[in-house]
C-alpha cells in the first residue's frame, strides 16, 4: 500500500476525530477504512450516559460503511491523543477480524501523525471466532 494512501486515510480518521461526542471521557477518537473500491468511509466515537453504549470510532466507521452497502476493506486508520496512538479494544478486534480480516491497521497519534504503527486484523485478534470460511483460511 503507497504512503500516500496511508497518509490520505490517517488525514481522514483525524478530520472524523473533530466529530468525536466524548462528554465523558473527553478522549475523541477517529477512525477512516478504505474499501476495496477506493472509497473512504469514516466515523468517531460516540458515548452515553449509559456508559456501556458507548461505540469506539472503529465500529462507527465500520457500521457506516457496512450498511451503506460497502463490503472488503484494504485497511483503517486510527487517531486519537495517545503516545504511539489508541489500538482497537476487544470488542472492535472481534468486528473487524468478521468484517475487514484482510484490512491493514494503521495506529497513529494525533501529535506525532507521520509516526504510524501497522499491524494485521490477525495480530490484533489470533483465532478469532468467526463464520466466516473465508477469513478462517487465513489462519
Ligand atoms: N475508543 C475508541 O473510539 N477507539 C479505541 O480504539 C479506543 C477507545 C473510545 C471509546 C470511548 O469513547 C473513549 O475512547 C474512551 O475509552
Amino acid at each position: 500500500m503507497s504512503n500516500p494512501e496511508r497518509a490520505r486515510l490517517i488525514t481522514a480518521a483525524l478530520k472524523a476525530r473533530e466529530n468525536a461526542v466524548a462528554p465523558y471521557s473527553s478522549f475523541s477518537v477517529g477512525a477512516a477504512l478504505l474499501a476495496d473500491t477506493g472509497e473512504i468511509i469514516s466515523g468517531a466515537n460516540v458515548e452515553s450516559a449509559s456508559y456501556g453504549l458507548t461505540c469506539c470510532a472503529e465500529r462507527v466507521a465500520l457500521f457506516k460503511a457496512l450498511t451503506d452497502g460497502k463490503r472488503g476493506f484494504k485497511a483503517i486508520a486510527v487517531v486519537a491523543a495517545w503516545p504511539g496512538g489508541a489500538t482497537p479494544c476487544g470488542a472492535c478486534r472481534q468486528l473487524l477480524a468478521e468484517y475487514a480480516p484482510k484490512a491493514r491497521v494503521w495506529i497513529a497519534d494525533v501529535d506525532a501523525l507521520e509516526q504510524v504503527r501497522e499491524f494485521s486484523v490477525e495480530e490484533l485478534l489470533p483465532r478469532a471466532f468467526t463464520f466466516r470460511k473465508d477469513t478462517e483460511l487465513q489462519r
